[in-house]
């Protein structure tokens, strides 16, 4: 490895593009592990002790594995959740962890829309059908689906993506819009006349819960086997927040059981998703954790995460920095 030692080292660790990485080059020393060269933890790991910055997402980081990376002054994490990362040791490493806010909000919400569209009118599941070449009379009442407008629609963690879901529900569906979390919303409840519940209450009376809440020690499991009970049988459950949010186990359960009448999901516990009892279910839409994965988004994405790298090294304020108590400016 020949590095230049007048100029900052970056590990870009995924999600990276080769036109980010030219762009990187123009200021930084670039390490970018690569498949082709041999074991990709390897390489990182060798790399690590070199690093300034980082950026990618996928990586769980923190004590472990963070060690030896003893020059670290920044992570830019290309996503906005930051649920992979130990805040409290970088605070205490005083290492910058910047994301991607707000550039995926429409997106991540017109993802959640398809996924309560699909599950709600079995697209999926019937465009499966059509070309096994089963459609051979008018489909059957067995395959119908269940109406989506005029539905209520409940929203667990009503922050931006949230608030997007909420605006596609009730300007364009006619939903009316239900929301539980930590504080009331009241500029939304005058705009879109949502209605705060408690989660007990919000998980008895929509039709449609909607999950966007972060990934915390408390949000962890906040829908499991209690939970799907308190569901009303004709209703269906989405997830585009994070996988353990949900109980998987519990879920698949209700899902077989008929205790929901469907789940629409593009997070889970364990990704990438294999060999889940969850293929066998008709009655769930499963997604390749694509919420933020259009063209335009992750382009967005990409800038802004080498927009923050650049300011965070270059010892300027970076514009979506998580813990700004660390910023030595
Ligand atoms: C995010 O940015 O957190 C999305 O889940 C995409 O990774």
């Amino acid at each position: 490895m020949s590095l230049s030692s007048t100029k900052k080292t970056v590990l870009a660790f995924s999600r990276v593009t080769p036109e980010m990485i030219e762009r990187l080059q123009q200021d930084f020393n670039v390490i970018a592990p690569n498949p082709k060269l041999g074991d990709i933890n390897e390489q990182f790991n060798q790399a690590l002790p070199h690093a300034h910055g980082l950026i990618g997402v996928g990586r769980k980081l923190g004590r472990q594995q963070l060690e030896n990376a003893t020059q670290l002054e920044v992570v830019s994490s290309v996503s906005v959740g930051y649920d992979n990362y130990d805040v409290d040791y970088f605070n205490e490493r005083g290492i910058m962890l910047t994301n991607t806010p707000d550039v995926l909000t429409e997106s991540t919400a017109d993802l959640g829309f398809a996924l309560i569209m699909s599950s709600a009118r079995r697209v999926a599941e019937l465009d499966a059908w059509t070309k096994a070449g089963q459609w051979q009379a008018s489909v059957p009442s067995a395959l119908f689906g269940c109406d989506v407008h005029g539905k209520t629609l409940g929203i667990v963690g009503l922050g931006n993506i949230g608030a997007a879901v909420a605006r596609r529900g009730r300007l364009g569906f006619n939903m009316p819009i239900l929301y539980s979390g930590n504080s009331r919303k009241t500029d939304l409840e005058h705009e879109l006349g949502a209605q705060y519940r408690s989660l007990d209450q919000l998980l008895a009376e929509a039709d449609f819960v909607c999950l966007v809440v972060p990934l915390s020690e408390k949000t962890r499991h906040l829908i499991g086997p209690r939970e799907l009970k308190l569901m009303k049988p004709s209703a269906i459950l989405v997830n585009i927040s994070r996988g353990p949010v949900v109980d998987e186990a519990a879920l698949v359960h209700a899902l077989q059981h008929g205790t929901i009448r469907g789940a629409g999901l593009d997070v889970y516990e364990k990704e990438p998703l294999s060999d889940s009892p969850l293929f066998q279910l008709k009655n769930a839409v499963t997604l390749p954790h694509i919420g933020s994965a259009t063209h335009e988004t992750r382009d967005a994405m990409a800038q802004r995460a080498l927009a923050n790298l650049r300011s965070a090294l270059l010892g300027e304020r970076p514009q979506d920095l998580v813990n700004p108590q660390v910023f030595k400016g």
